[in-house]
């Protein structure tokens, strides 16, 4: 029997005006472009081309609980986590990639609807009006998912479009607290993408003394070498020293595990309970869990592959700066960005589709002249030089 109620129609607004996010699955360009699948070479979504470690292939073939629910709270891999860090395991929350973090972070802040504030209120709980953060500060161009989560948990959205070679606009978002010292969640990718510059020092030292909970997200900081002692980077052993600090990391990219979705954060121990309570029971399955536990056992091996993807980062650096329609960000990730001038876009993507060769581009006045490449394996790399030059005889042959 019908209800007569359109269902559908009653999808909340904000779903409606939500973009499919949907990229095509690799059989699906094969078959667009006419080509076997084994003849793609696929740039474009900043995996790690080596694919996991020895060991981690032997534990994922090994595996055989698949009948038996994994552990909730990851304690072997937190504990694991902490000692590849350094740090306490209390402070790390592990997520089905950081994707699933992201999320969690702006859910754990959503402010409360009328109907929670009126309960509390009642019962004298808290001061409900002090709860709960509204806004969310993102620095375009920048990784997507921040604002597509902020609008899934009805953040407003404050953009503030980072300066000349993508520097994070840090006088902006000064005179912007300053104007209206409300508290607000604040993510900045680091290195960033796409153009793969690590957040400064200063810059972090500056964001951290505003009102704002700086989430940084380090999905890429493992190909990051640039600092004095040339070792990675990372923030996340600052984290204790600060309450409004959270590190996102990813075991994706430099572990080659992105297909299996684990990522993790360091947060404030005090806000770790909260997310416990909040994220889904068996959100990180058990195959991913002991992917990534082998992954840490066999940690010399995966360093070798990052020191190797970022050797061919460099080459691939220096051989694209002779191309002379390119101009090429240096990059600490494993991507590198290119703007592209005077050649249509449209011809270097129909260029390389033909050979099979899928890069990131982009819409819209701030990146539609640029490129993302991610770094693939020399040889995936000569075949991507290969179709560049190729474009840059055809253009003085015209
Ligand atoms: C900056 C940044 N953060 C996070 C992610 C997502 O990582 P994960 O696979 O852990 O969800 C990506 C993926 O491309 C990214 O570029």
């Amino acid at each position: 029997m019908s209800t007569a109620i359109n269902w559908s129609a009653r999808v909340g607004t904000r779903v409606q005006s939500l973009q499919e996010y949907a990229p095509e699955p690799l059989e699906e360009i094969a078959e667009r472009l006419n080509l076997p699948v084994g003849q793609l070479i696929k740039l474009d979504a900043n995996e790690n081309p080596y694919g996991p470690t020895p060991h981690a292939l032997e534990a994922l073939s090994a595996f055989h609980a698949q009948n038996r629910y994994p552990d909730p709270i990851s304690r072997r891999l937190r504990r694991a986590i902490g000692g590849y860090l350094g740090m306490d395991a209390a402070h790390i929350l592990v997520g089905n990639g950081s994707d699933e973090l992201i999320d969690l972070i702006l859910r754990l802040f959503r402010p409360d609807s009328t109907r929670q504030r009126a309960a509390a209120a009642d019962n004298a709980q808290q001061d409900a009006a002090a709860t709960g953060i509204g806004q969310l500060l993102v620095c375009p161009p920048t990784f997507g998912m921040y604002e597509f989560y902020g609008a899934t948990n009805d953040l407003q959205v404050l953009s503030i479009p980072r300066a000349a070679a993508f520097a994070v606009d840090i006088d902006a978002i000064e005179a912007l607290c300053a104007d209206d010292p409300r508290p607000r969640i604040a993510f900045f990718a680091s290195p960033n993408n796409p153009d793969g510059a690590l957040l400064p020092d200063a810059t972090l030292e500056r964001l951290l003394a505003l009102p704002l909970l700086v989430v940084l997200d380090e999905a890429y900081v493992e190909f990051s070498t640039s600092n004095e002692e040339a070792v990675c980077p990372s923030r996340a052993r600052q984290v204790p020293a600060h309450e409004n600090l959270i590190v996102l990391r990813t075991f994706s990219k430099w572990a080659g595990l992105a297909g299996l979705r684990v990522g993790y954060g360091v947060f404030p121990k005090a806000l770790v309970p909260a997310l416990q309570r909040l994220k889904s029971p068996y959100n990180v399955n058990a195959i991913a869990q002991t992917a990534a536990l082998a992954t840490l056992e066999d940690l010399p091996q995966a360093l070798v592959v990052v020191d190797k993807i970022i050797a061919e980062r460099e080459r691939l650096l220096a051989r694209l700066a002779e191309i002379p329609y390119l101009n090429v960000y240096a990059s600490q990730a494993n991507y590198l960005l290119c703007r592209v001038h005077g050649l249509p876009m449209t011809r270097l993507c129909a260029a390389m589709e033909r050979l099979g060769i899928i890069l990131r581009y982009y819409e819209g006045p701030e990146l539609g002249d640029c490129v993302r490449i991610s770094v693939g394996t020399p040889m995936q790399d000569e075949a991507l030089l290969r179709v560049l030059r190729g474009l840059q005889q055809e253009e003085r042959a015209s």
